[in-house]
């Protein structure tokens, strides 16, 4: 492989440690490891020049070394500023088979603490190829590379700033002085990119619903896969991973003896009840907001409180939005919470909170405890605990989500980029899901790891189900 030229990440001395952990999370991805395996020889992705923008972790640095296995041509950066591991990044630059002085491995332009602007430049190199070529896949989580080459489109395009509602993390100037600097020497750049991309497979809720409002106002030039919706993504990730990740996070950050105390998690759909889980699970005792009655009604009958967070804002000692919407925990309620009351989002963006009133209120004392911990102290004297900066908590604070279930999300990953990169043109500008066969699959790939026999179904079992023996088994409309 070539040596790696271009690249910013903070300490390539960090490769050889991130090396060792990628060794091990390998061992505990059966599902991308049995893909290099299948695929091994057969480069099913030659040709491919993916753009990813995903949290840069040990565990994406086995999912972009999955990619390079097969084929594939890459280019990262993180899609959160506090989320790279910094030894994962240098690992993967070196590569596999290369050295610090020689790196053999992949562009990557990503460090644990981007400034916002940081982050758009890493953005945008991560979407230059130096040769000129372009890139053809992204592979996002939240929709801002999708949401960067499209934007840089319609601007090129029509000279108009598009709406700063287009970016959902609230950063539309950063955004914006980027693009500009981007176009001083390649006045159509992004519309090139555009025209090039064949499709995108995006990651999570928050950037799946971005992709899906991109449809109905006409504007998705590609197809889409939606890899959040694959059961075992978002019934395994987003739930157990959360599971994992909150507490540990909150744990990390705080050291807080969580038992008996009150924690707020505001929304249950699949990230909250994991980390409603996580927390009851320490022997907090756990209260639910939610505005949806199907999930509020979950909710109760799982044993929890569901309230409104104004009757419990001022004496619970917790609170983790879990929403994927906007203005949840508002100033107001900062303001009334009880003294060093912990708020963190685990959701994807840090509008959940709202951070950007903080910050410009009159009288508040910022007092940083250590990275992604603040102290913020209201005139009144008393103070909460802000964590990572209101941004998600369980990949600013600690190391977000194990391997296993990262291993289930990203099979999944490798499969929607095999599958648009080779039949993009079956698809319309849509957002599709994987077929159920291989969601199961992915499931299939990670029973052997913890031992589990399944059951086979008898031919005439299968006849009176009407399902074959070898599956799908569930129709599309199940829900487990
Ligand atoms: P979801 O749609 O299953 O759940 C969100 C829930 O919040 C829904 O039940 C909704 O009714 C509720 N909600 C909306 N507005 C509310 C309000 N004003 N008050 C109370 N509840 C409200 O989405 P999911 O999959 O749970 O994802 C949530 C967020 O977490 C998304 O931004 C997603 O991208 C992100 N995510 C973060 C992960 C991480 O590791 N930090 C992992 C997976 C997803």
């Amino acid at each position: 492989r070539p040596v790696v030229t271009e690249f910013k990440v903070k300490d390539m001395n960090l490769a050889a440690y991130g090396r060792k952990e990628l060794k091990i999370a390998e061992k505990e991805m059966p599902g991308l490891m049995a893909l290099r395996e299948e695929y091994k020889g057969k480069f099913p992705l030659k040709g491919a020049r993916v753009a990813g923008s995903l949290h840069m972790t040990i565990q994406t640095g086995v999912l972009i070394e999955t990619l390079v296995e097969l084929g594939a041509d890459v280019r990262w950066c993180s899609c959160n500023i506090f989320s790279t591991q910094d030894h994962a990044a240098a690992a993967v630059v070196v590569g596999p088979h290369g050295t610090v002085d020689k790196p053999t491995g992949v562009p990557v332009f990503a460090w644990k603490g981007e400034t916002l602007e940081e982050y758009w430049w890493c953005t945008e190199q991560m979407l230059t190829w130096s040769n000129g070529e372009m890139p053809n896949m992204i592979l996002d989580d939240g929709g801002d590379a999708t949401m960067y080459v499209l934007n840089g489109a319609k601007y090129e395009q029509d000279g108009k700033v598009p709406a700063p509602e287009a970016n959902a993390s609230g950063e539309w100037k950063v955004v914006l002085k980027s693009l500009t600097k981007s176009l001083e020497n390649h006045k159509d750049k992004w519309t090139k990119v555009a025209k090039e991309i064949k499709g995108v497979s995006e990651e999570t809720t928050t950037g799946v619903h971005r992709l899906y409002q991109m449809v109905e106002r006409g504007e998705l030039p590609f197809p889409a896969m939606n890899v959040n919706d694959s059961v075992t993504k978002s019934k395994f990730d987003n739930l157990y991973g959360c599971r994992h990740s909150l507490t540990d996070g909150i744990m990390r950050a705080t050291d807080v003896m969580l038992s008996g105390k009150v924690a707020v998690v505001c929304g249950y759909g699949d990230v909250g009840k994991g980390s409603a889980q996580s927390l009851r699970g320490q022997g907090a005792r756990v209260i639910i907001t939610e505005v949806d009655p199907i999930c509020a009604l979950q909710a109760a009958m799982e044993g929890f409180q569901v309230a409104r967070l104004e009757d419990v804002v001022a004496t619970a000692d917790l609170f983790i939005t879990t929403t994927g919407n906007k203005d949840i925990i508002r100033l107001e309620h900062l303001e009334q919470m009880k003294d060093m009351a912990i708020v963190g989002n685990i959701g994807h963006f840090d509008n959940e909170i709202q951070m950007a009133e903080l910050e410009t209120k009159d009288g508040m004392i910022r007092e940083n405890i250590k990275d992604q911990v603040d102290r913020w102290q209201f005139p009144d004297g008393h103070s909460i605990l802000m964590l990572a900066e209101g941004r998600l908590l369980n990949l600013g604070c600690a190391t977000g989500h194990p391997s296993f279930v990262m291993s289930c999300s990203f099979t999944n990953q490798v499969m929607a980029q095999i599958e648009l990169f080779q039949n993009a043109s079956l698809y319309e500008n849509k957002v599709y899901t994987l077929p159920k066969h291989l969601d199961e699959r992915v499931a299939r790939l990670h029973l052997d790891q913890l031992g589990v026999r399944l059951t086979e179904m008898t031919k005439e079992q299968a006849d009176y189900l009407g399902v074959p023996v070898e599956g799908p088994y569930k129709p599309d409309h199940y829900r487990y």
